[in-house]
Parts: C-alpha cells; sequence; structure tokens
C-alpha cells in the first residue's frame, strides 16, 4: 500500500505516492534526486542527514516521509541563492571547516539553526549546538571558526 505525499523541498513542490515506511531522507535523496543530503550511521546519532523543515534543525532518518507531508523543506541545496554561496558555506570555505566532507550538508543545516538561536554564539555555544553532529576528523576546531566567520558576516549585513 502506497500514501500519496505532498512536500515543498528548496521551493519546488514534490508530489508521490510512496511506501509509508519510507525514510524522509530517502525520499529526498533518491525521489527528488538531492544527494547533497548525507546518510552517515542507522542509529539517529550523526546528523549527516540534518534539514530544515518548516524552519526547524532535523535529523532526516528520524522521520517518515509521509510525517512530511505538507511541509516546506530546506537542503544543503536550497542555502546558496543566484550562485552566491550562503555566508555558512563560504565560511566553511573560507576557514577549511572540513576534511572529508561528508558531516558538512548537517553540520551546515545544524549551523543555520544555531545562527537563528544564538546570531553572536559563543564557541561554547556553538560546540553544545552540534553536539548531535558528528564529525569523525577535524576535531570541530575549524568547524568551529567557520560559523564564526559566518556569524560575523550575517551581524554585518
Ligand atoms: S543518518 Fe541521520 S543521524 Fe545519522
Ligand atoms: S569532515 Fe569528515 S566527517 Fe566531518
Amino acid at each position: 500500500m502506497k500514501l500519496p505525499v505532498k512536500m515543498t523541498i528548496n521551493g519546488q513542490t514534490y508530489s508521490q505516492d510512496v511506501e509509508p515506511r519510507l525514510l524522509l531522507v530517502h525520499y529526498i535523496r533518491e525521489n527528488a534526486g538531492l544527494t547533497g543530503t548525507h546518510v552517515g550511521c542507522d542509529t539517529s546519532q550523526c546528523g549527516a542527514c540534518t534539514i530544515s523543515m518548516n524552519g526547524q534543525a532535523v535529523k532526516s532518518c528520524t522521520l517518515f516521509a509521509v510525517q512530511a507531508d505538507g511541509a516546506s523543506i530546506t537542503t544543503i541545496e536550497g542555502l546558496a541563492r543566484n550562485g552566491d554561496l550562503h555566508p555558512i558555506q563560504q565560511g566553511f570555505w573560507e576557514k577549511h571547516g572540513l576534511q572529508c566532507g561528508f558531516c558538512t550538508p548537517g553540520m551546515i543545516m545544524a549551523a543555520q539553526q544555531l545562527l537563528e538561536r544564538y546570531p553572536r554564539p559563543t564557541e561554547e555555544q556553538i560546540r553544545h549546538q552540534l553536539e548531535g553532529n558528528l564529525c569523525r576528523c577535524t576535531g570541530y576546531h575549524n568547524i568551529v571558526k567557520a560559523i564564526q566567520w559566518a556569524a560575523e558576516q550575517m551581524a554585518g549585513k
């Protein structure tokens, strides 16, 4: 049995019938073809699958696609505007906030919510807010610097 779901992803409407057990992350990657959202674990711990759903950062592997029926979703592909990187994306570039890069989309989506809550975050606040996102290779130092850089840019606008 399939169920109809309709949602907006990065401003585009997607409408399909899906298996009720289909996870939102698989819907985004396979049905919508947006592979910037990664799957890093099967235990809801790594945060690589983080997206914004109705303005909230959520782990898309913890939801079924049918639970997102009617939702407005933004993925990493939806952040750049007219070819310009989002300040958080630019911050990861400027401060080299990555090594393998696998965790980066989820980090950036989590950082977006972080900067909404704390426009001028302390290092402690950044580290605390990113606890749900695991990066296995950088030690977080440059990720913190990237988010601080983005906060400065966004505050200056
Ligand atoms: S894939 Fe969702 S938390 Fe790891
Ligand atoms: S940059 Fe490699 S896991 Fe984060």
